[in-house]
């Protein structure tokens, strides 16, 4: 296969839900399809969600577990699928922003009981913020949910983006009958059980009379009438909209009774995008290119104190990546080779020789490594930041033990390099404010520094709201902004202006008092 193939051939994507929506049962009945796994039930090291939150050493061990499925590549049919895990807790929120970073395209699962969810929303605008291809699987139709064509609605209007059906549900719950099949033009029968695939009939032609002897008089004439009316509101599926990242396409099924998901699959493989061109500072870098570059998403802690080091996961953006072969740390200006790095087959780690466009590897990490960190064959580039978001929970940290603020230092250092939380340095008072999505951010962070570097912290309240990153075209209005705010002024780690303010009406009031300045809610604008 000539290297341009094996690229063309790379599904790499991510699996969002809410918790619960069956991200985790969905990922599995994948991973059987494509012989990665052979019993379900095998994926279950991502269901932190379920543990009680104020247990985070828990979380954390089921987190390292986790670095397995982390990444999960099998080939199917002629493709090879790197499935990107996302953490169902909403504290580690942050990762999954960054994960979606790193992958080609997105399948969002919505219970059809529940609609769209916050969780869904929140990452479905990071989606749009790179025009990532999406398809929406609508899952649980073995129970009673929301009539389809209200839930299509609330997806348009609640995630912004335009659906075209591709699959439609034949009754649901107990009455659940199937699915009409609209792109490959087939019934597939609906039985309940776990193991055994669907039957598929290909039925192009609806008015004959077969239908009504497979689904009943009722639903035959129901399933005519809705695709009718599909037919007649929405345009013809043409893939270059979904691929542009302005509709998505949406399958109905049951992933818990297997129902509907190698329908999915394989239009999946089909339309989903082979790796997609990166646009780096210098230019936009394109996959099939010669020479290899690739970058940071995640940095994976080893929480064993036995074994310190961290992973750190590149996506590969061009060419092929070599092992024992030189490659440039853009950040340290430096030469860099790698005698162990891992791909992730299955649910397996293992060494591998070369990985190309679309892969993702592990590399071990001793700290030399931060979060969107580029690495080329020599070229200077530098990926485009990854964008942060402006945390929910903000405290100060405080040194607990003067004879140790250089461990501190280095350790808050370290470990927002790791992307565990974000840090502000108030300009006014030069007090360090960690800004984090969730409670356990600040556990993980004293744990961590405490038996990492040997450095103790304490947390002091600080009333904020928001933390926004201010920019202007106005260099006066600017300055005289943070002149008027100083108090309120801080710097984020890059250096970049950032406005603490401790109320909703304050920052309304900054708004609407300083138009010249924009106010991002993200890092990256
Ligand atoms: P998540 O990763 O998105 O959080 O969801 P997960 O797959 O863990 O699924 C959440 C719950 O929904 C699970 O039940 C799962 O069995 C159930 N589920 C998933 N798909 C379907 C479906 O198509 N139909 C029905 N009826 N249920 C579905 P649980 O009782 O919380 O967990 P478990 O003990 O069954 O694993």
């Amino acid at each position: 296969m000539t290297f341009q193939e094996e690229i063309k051939r790379r599904r790499t994507f991510a699996i969002i839900s809410h918790p619960d929506a069956g991200k985790t049962t969905l990922t599995e009945k994948l991973l059987l399809f494509g012989g990665a796994i052979h019993i379900a039930g095998a994926v279950k090291s991502n269901k932190i969600k379920k543990t009680a939150t104020s247990d985070w050493m828990e979380i954390e061990k089921q987190r390292g577990i986790s670095v397995a499925t982390s990444v999960m590549g099998f080939e199917y049919r002629d493709y090879k699928i790197n499935i990107l895990d996302t953490p169902g807790h909403q504290d580690f929120a942050e990762d999954t922003f960054r994960t979606l970073t790193a992958v080609d395209s997105v399948i969002i699962v919505i219970d059809t009981a529940k609609g769209v969810e916050t969780q869904t929303r929140k990452l479905m605008q990071v989606c749009r913020m790179r025009n990532t291809p999406v398809m929406v699987f609508v899952n649980k139709m073995d129970r009673e949910g929301k009539e389809p064509f209200d839930l299509l609605d609330e997806i348009e209007s609640e995630l912004g983006i335009a659906v075209r059906p591709l699959s439609w549900p034949i009754n649901m719950g107990v009455g659940f009958k199937g699915v009409y099949n609209i792109y490959k033009k087939s019934l597939d029968l609906y039985t309940p059980n776990k193991q055994v695939v669907s039957e598929s009939i290909a039925f192009n032609d609806l008015s004959n009379k077969e239908l009504e002897k497979h689904i009943g008089e009722n639903n035959a004439a129901k399933l005519r009438e809705d695709i009718e009316l599909i037919e007649g509101v929405y345009e013809p599926f043409d893939v270059n909209t979904y691929l542009d990242g302005s509709l998505a396409p949406v399958f109905f099924g049951s992933a818990l009774n297997n129902f509907g998901v190698k329908e999915l699959l394989d239009c999946f493989v089909e339309i989903a995008p082979s790796p997609r061109a990166v646009e780096a500072t210098e230019r936009v870098v394109k996959p099939e290119e010669n020479n290899f570059s690739g970058f940071i998403f995640k940095i994976h802690a080893n929480m064993d104190p036995n074994h310190r080091s961290c992973i750190a996961f590149v996506k590969i953006c061009s060419g092929k990546f070599e092992r024992n072969v030189n490659y440039k740390h853009i950040r340290h200006n430096k030469l860099m080779k790698f005698s162990s790095p891992t791909a992730f087959m299955a649910q397996k780690k293992e060494t591998v020789d070369e990985a190309f466009a679309g892969d993702i590897i592990g590399l071990p990490d001793t700290g030399t490594f931060k979060i969107g960190d580029s690495l080329t064959a020599g070229e200077e580039i530098h990926f485009k930041g990854l964008p942060s978001f402006s945390p929910e929970m903000f405290k100060y940290i405080e040194n607990a033990d003067p004879l140790k603020s250089k461990q501190l230092n280095k350790g808050i250092d370290q470990l927002m390099d790791e992307g565990v939380a974000q840090l502000f340095v108030n300009q006014y008072n030069g007090r360090k404010i960690i800004g984090t999505v969730g409670q356990l951010q600040f556990e993980v962070i004293q744990y961590r520094l405490l038996h990492e570097y040997n450095a103790q912290c304490k947390w002091e309240p600080i009333s904020l709201y928001k933390a926004c990153w201010i920019e202007s075209d106005n260099a006066e209005e600017l300055e005289q902004f943070k002149k008027r705010k100083f108090q309120y002024m801080a710097k984020d780690k890059e250096g970049r202006d950032v406005f603490l303010a401790d109320s909703g009406y304050v920052l309304q009031m900054a708004q609407s008092d300083f138009k010249n300045i924009r106010f991002h809610f993200t890092s990256e604008f």
